[in-house]
């Protein structure tokens, strides 16, 4: 597996459960009565974390230089 290979279908899978915890905030106000519970109301947080360390991961590694790659005379 190449290095850093985990983190994209991680940030993309997280991407999905951020997005569907988002969807059901709006659907428990807009059809719910009253306030929705804490735990909903904050469930999007959690993906939202794995989301900002992943992506920020991937935006590393997009600049990072690999000696192996450079060796091989392959573009970094
Ligand atoms: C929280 C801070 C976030 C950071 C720093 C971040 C950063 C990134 C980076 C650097 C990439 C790779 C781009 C490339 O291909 O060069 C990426 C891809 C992506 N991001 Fe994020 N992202 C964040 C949040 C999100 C959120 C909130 C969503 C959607 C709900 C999202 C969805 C995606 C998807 C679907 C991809 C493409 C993944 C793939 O290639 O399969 N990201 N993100």
């Amino acid at each position: 597996m190449r290095a850093g290979s985990w983190a994209r279908p991680v940030h993309r899978w997280t991407s999905i459960v951020f997005t569907l915890t988002v969807i059901a905030n709006f659907v428990a106000r807009w059809m719910g009565q009253g306030e929705p519970p804490d735990w909903l109301t904050y469930s999007p947080l959690p993906p939202l974390f794995l989301q900002l360390f992943t992506g920020l991961y991937l935006f590393a590694l997009h600049y990072r230089r690999r000696p192996d790659a450079a060796r091989a005379g392959v573009a970094p």
